[in-house]
Parts: C-alpha cells; sequence; structure tokens
C-alpha cells in the first residue's frame, strides 16, 4: 500500500514522545520538528494513528509548498492547487492560516485571499463554488505562511485530537488532553501501578491516566474528517472500522487505583461530572488538601501532577507560592515508596519542593515554558 508524508503537530517539547507513539504504530521514516512529527504512512496506519495516538493534535496532509509574496501570491498559489482532485460537488471547506515572521498582519487576510484561489478555481472547472463551513467542513485547510513560505495542508482530523469529548466541564487553567497524555508517557506509566493526581483540576492527568490504564483509544468513539473524503472514504471506513472493533476488544478493567484529589469544591464538582462523561468508574475521587494529606492505602505508584503556577494567584505571591511549593514537599516526602512527576511552570518550584529530580524535560503548558520534573521513589527510612 502506498505511504503518504503526513505531519502531525503536537505541544511544544511532546514532539519526541509522538515520534515513539508514531513508530508503534507503525509509521515510517519518522522526523521530529519544531511543533510537530513528519512521517509517512499507508491508510491503514494513519487509520491506527487516528484512533490510537495519544500525543498527536492534528494530522495534517502536506498538498504543496510555495514561495508566495503580496495578496496576488496567495491566490495565485491556491489557485494552482488541483482542488477538484480533493473536493467534489457538495463538499464544504475552511481555510485556517499562521502566519510567521510575514508581510501579512492578518491571519483572517491571507485565508481570505486563499479562499479567493480556490473557490475560482473550483468555479471555473465546475461552474458552480463551494460552500464554506466554518463548524464542521469536509475539508479543513490548514495554511502556514513563514516569510514567503507558503504550505497548504489538509487536516485528516477535523476536529482536533485533543477534543475527546469528556471535558463537559471546565475549571481554571485546565491542559491540553494531548499534554497530559505526554507526560504520562513521559513518566514511564503504562497503567499496571497506581496513580494519583493530588492536584487534579478538571481530571485531564487522571482521566488520561485512566485511559492508558484501561486501554482505551482516545478517538474509539469519535469521527475524523477524512472519513468523508470522496477520494479516502472507499478504502478508509472499512480500515478504520475493523481498527476501532480491534481497539475495543482491548479494553480491559483498571488492574490499579486510579485516585483524583482536588481541595475545591466548585473543582472537585467538575471533576466528577468529567470524570462520568469519561465513563471511568474505577477512578475515585476525593476531597483532600495536597500539602497535607496521607498517600491512599496500598502499594505506591505514580503521582502525576499541575500545580498552580502562582500567576493567576491573588494571594501571597511569588513568597506564598514558595511557602506552598514547599509545604507540597514535605508532604510528598512522607510518601515512601511513590514516584512523582511534577509540571512546574514556576521558577521558584525546584529549590522550593526540596527532593532532587532525577530528571527534567521541557514542555510547553500552551505559552507558558514548564519543566516535566521526575522524583525517583523514596524508599522508607529504616529504624537506627
Ligand atoms: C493548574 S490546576 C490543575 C489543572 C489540571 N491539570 C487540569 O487539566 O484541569 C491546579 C489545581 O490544584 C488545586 N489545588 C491548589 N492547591 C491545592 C491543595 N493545597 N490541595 C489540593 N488541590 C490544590 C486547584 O484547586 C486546581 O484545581
Amino acid at each position: 500500500m502506498e505511504r503518504l508524508p503526513l505531519y502531525a503537530t503536537a505541544t511544544r517539547g511532546t514532539e519526541p514522545f509522538l515520534a515513539e507513539e508514531l513508530e508503534t504504530l507503525g509509521c515510517k521514516r519518522i522526523r521530529q520538528d519544531r511543533g510537530g512529527v513528519r512521517f509517512f504512512a499507508a491508510l491503514d496506519e494513519i487509520s491506527r494513528v487516528l484512533v490510537h495516538s495519544r500525543i498527536a493534535m492534528r494530522v495534517l496532509y502536506p498538498l504543496r509548498q510555495f514561495e508566495s509574496q503580496g495578496a496576488e501570491g496567495l491566490y495565485e498559489a491556491a489557485h494552482s492547487i488541483p482542488w477538484e482532485d480533493w473536493l467534489s460537488r457538495g463538499s464544504t471547506f475552511s481555510i485556517e492560516a499562521t502566519l510567521k515572521d510575514t508581510e501579512h498582519t492578518h491571519s483572517g487576510f491571507v485565508a481570505l485571499k486563499l479562499k479567493d484561489g480556490l473557490v475560482d478555481r473550483l468555479r471555473e472547472k465546475w461552474g458552480q463554488r463551494p460552500d464554506v463551513d466554518t463548524h464542521n467542513p469536509t475539508f479543513h485547510i490548514v495554511a502556514h505562511l513563514a516569510k514567503t513560505s507558503l504550505s497548504v495542508s489538509l487536516d485528516l482530523s477535523g476536529e482536533p485530537l485533543f477534543k475527546r469529548g469528556y471535558r463537559t466541564a471546565t475549571t481554571a487553567a485546565p491542559m491540553k488532553e494531548t499534554l497530559a497524555a505526554a507526560m504520562l508517557l513521559a513518566s514511564k506509566y503504562d497503567g499496571s501501578e497506581p496513580f494519583v493526581d493530588p492536584m487534579a483540576g478538571s481530571g485531564t492527568l487522571a482521566i488520561e491516566a485512566g485511559f492508558i490504564a484501561t486501554r482505551r483509544a482516545p478517538g474509539l468513539k469519535r469521527t475524523f474528517a477524512c472519513e468523508a473524503w470522496p477520494s479516502f472514504a472507499p478504502k478508509l471506513k472499512p480500515l478504520l472500522e475493523d481498527i476501532r472493533k480491534e481497539a475495543h476488544a482491548m479494553v480491559r478493567p483498571a488492574p490499579a487505583p486510579l485516585l483524583a484529589r482536588d481541595y475545591d469544591d466548585e473543582v472537585l464538582t467538575a471533576l466528577k461530572r468529567n470524570v462520568v462523561t469519561a465513563g471511568l468508574p474505577a477512578l475515585r475521587i476525593e476531597s483532600a488538601d495536597a500539602t497535607t494529606a496521607d498517600p491512599p492505602e496500598g502499594p505506591p505508584g505514580l503521582v502525576c501532577t499541575n500545580p498552580p503556577y502562582g500567576e493567576r494567584l491573588g494571594t501571597g505571591g511569588q513568597k506564598g507560592m514558595k511557602s506552598f511549593f514547599h509545604k507540597l514537599g514535605t508532604n510528598l516526602k512522607r510518601w515512601d515508596g511513590w514516584r512523582i512527576s511534577v509540571l512546574a511552570g514556576n521558577d521558584a518550584f525546584e529549590s522550593a519542593f526540596g527532593m532532587r529530580p532525577s530528571s527534567k524535560q521541557a514542555l510547553w503548558n500552551g505559552a507558558i515554558a514548564c519543566e516535566l520534573i521526575h522524583y525517583p521513589a523514596r524508599l522508607p527510612k529504616q529504624p537506627r
């Protein structure tokens, strides 16, 4: 089967984990880039990536690369693409443009010029124009203009892959589902050991841990834009159906306990709602203060968490944050045998927390540069 050149986008810092994941899903010629990973995949491998990838945000099929100057250059580029090979009468589309160091200041203007080129070409070919649908288009076209280099791609995913459908209730500062999954994979979590997020917020890390533990493919219950593409659908649909069936059969009960804690009642209400929507009855929820709570009963496992960074906290400022991180570290030092991974977005975290890390990784939570800091399990103190 022919392998297509593709590009999966990723949260900054998660590219190595995405590359690893794509390799296990059978993709070939994998090359990391900043913000994504290039790879080659046949239709069955593409289907696997769409259903199983926990880290990819979108999967793009790059159509063409251009040198483009001025509004005319954008129009000409879009007009030269054989859109009629992809869209058919009745297909809808939308165009999203991102810009980096360009002569244009508005991405909307760039998208508009590209749209004009596409629409004119198809009108010339068909005698009618295709419709724009910004909500649920058959073809979501993604353009990126860096200086004068324009790339135009089709988005196979449709709705981004991080939209898993379980975040019905939101809280302050939730993280992307794909970032949470990357943190867990970076922490070598495979679902076989107990898991605790003591500051769970809307529950992203705990729910993603639940999906890993129960071997639930994140794309099991959703559809993808490329399933409706006339040139892909006849071959892709049966492949996707088989892969969904196979993924369904893989689901198992969680082999070890899963626990999400938070100390805020409103947050706990949202957390409960999300856990129910995610369909993870094995994930326990508790109200507890992370600076004083004991570990849960039973064998130790992984603590993986994303404490507040402080930029939103009114009281105490940076001094208050240092004291909070210190209390958190002092308490978690008592959790004998637990490995700890923390996504820290505050420079004061590491020294205030007070434990010696075994390794660190740079990760971005949106625009915030963070460090994922790993702490090895502490052995119980021997009586003298
Ligand atoms: C940055 S948010 C976590 C966001 C989460 N990763 C998500 O995706 O929604 C930090 C959470 O820590 C909770 N928190 C702060 N201090 C706490 C404490 N001492 N004990 C328990 N939870 C705490 C807050 O209520 C908040 O929900």
